[in-house]
């Protein structure tokens, strides 16, 4: 990856006052405006922002991750006049905008003629959504432009969720970076492609796909056809990881409690186990030390980034994970998990 020397200034809005925040918000807009780059808190993931509609500013994001430019971008709007992004707001579109926004759900339509490839990775498509963060939506106001954004990770590592991760992955490779508290979903947006003749879910997130079916009907969902596009091999020893910490990760399926046994009796010193209570039963607080419990599916989703690099900091060797049931915000859960494990799967029978 390149060096970069950039002199960033970091802002934890967290204990600010309001007038004080605002005056942040508005400095970092600037900087956008100017071509520079953002690290800003959302409601799903930290995003690293830049000004969407100027090719150059958007190529400084490519540069900070240290990912290839082909990637296209989520843009970031405060408002719901979509002109001069996309071409035309489907009946659909609206109806879903009013409903989620602002909210973790990302619309792909077709593009507008001035928004730049760089952004959209040449495609005649965009992706948008409005952030649901106050500290988000003035940075894009004050910026008087939209802000493409992707995950404020260096490209490979685990989204972060956290104002302390983002620091870790991007000072010095970016102009600004403002923190809040911990994202509140902790999964990224969940992304709804309306450009074609039914609506697919690309990618599951917060807003699931029974709430997608029972707002629009059919909506097609693809999970192993789009594994083979996006999640193709790039190279050796890279296949199919993609939110991948160091250590490696297992996910453990079947009835909870034979899944529970199993990874506790197999264990070995270096692992580390997560249980997930996906009904939110209330277990004995009796877990060995290196276990992890998260009390319902949310939690799971709020804190699982945050989790994997905690386990990488403390030198975990594997991270073996209960699976939960693929349903509501398990189905977005699963879909990081499993490809954190790069489809490791063992099933667990009585
Ligand atoms: O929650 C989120 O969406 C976060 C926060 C920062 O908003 N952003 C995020 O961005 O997750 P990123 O770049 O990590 O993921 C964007 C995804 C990529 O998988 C990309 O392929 C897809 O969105 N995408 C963007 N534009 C697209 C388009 N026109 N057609 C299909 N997929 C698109
Ligand atoms: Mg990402």
């Amino acid at each position: 990856m390149e060096e970069m020397h950039i002199k960033t200034r970091c802002f934890d809005l967290t204990a600010m006052d309001e007038t004080r925040r605002q005056t942040i918000c508005e400095a970092a807009g600037a900087v956008i405006r100017q071509g520079g780059t953002v690290v800003f808190p959302t409601e799903t993931v930290y995003g690293l922002g830049a000004n969407a509609l100027n090719p150059e500013a958007v190529r400084s994001i490519y540069r900070a991750k240290g990912r290839p430019s082909d990637n296209p971008l989520i843009i970031h709007v405060a408002d719901f006049d979509l002109t001069g992004i996309v071409r035309e707001v489907p009946p659909q579109a609206q109806m879903l905008m009013k409903k989620y926004w602002p909210g973790p759900l990302t619309l792909i339509l077709k593009k507008a003629p001035g928004v730049p490839d760089e952004t959209t990775g040449s495609l005649d498509t965009v992706g948008v959504r409005m952030p649901d963060q106050p500290a988000a939506l003035a940075l894009i106001r004050a910026s008087g432009t939209v802000v493409a954004a992707p995950s404020a990770n260096i490209s490979g590592r685990p989204s972060p969720t956290t104002y302390e991760r983002c620091i870790q992955d991007l000072a010095g490779r970016v102009d600004v970076i403002l923190g809040m508290d911990p994202s509140r979903v902790g999964l990224e947006s969940t992304i709804l492609d309306l450009s074609g003749e039914v609506p697919e879910l690309l990618r599951p997130g917060a807003v699931t796909l029974e709430d997608l079916r029972s707002d629009l009907g059919e909506v097609r969902y693809a999970p192993s056809a789009s594994l083979k596009e996006d999640e193709a091999p790039r190279a050796p020893g890279m296949k199919y990881r993609h939110y991948a910490p160091n250590a490696r990760v297992t996910l453990f399926q079947g009835d909870p409690e034979p899944v529970r046994r199993h990874m506790l009796d197999r264990r070995q010193p270096d692992t580390l186990l997560i249980f997930i209570d996906a009904n939110g039963s209330k277990e004995p607080a009796d877990d060995p030390s290196g276990t992890v419990r998260f009390g319902s599916v949310e939690e799971a989703a709020r804190r699982i980034f945050e989790t994997l690099r905690l386990a990488d900091d403390g030198g975990a060797r594997q991270i073996w994970i209960q699976a939960v049931a693929e349903t509501g915000l398990g189905l977005s859960l699963m879909n990081r998990l499993k490809k954190a494990a790069a489809y490791e799967i063992v099933e667990v029978k009585e």
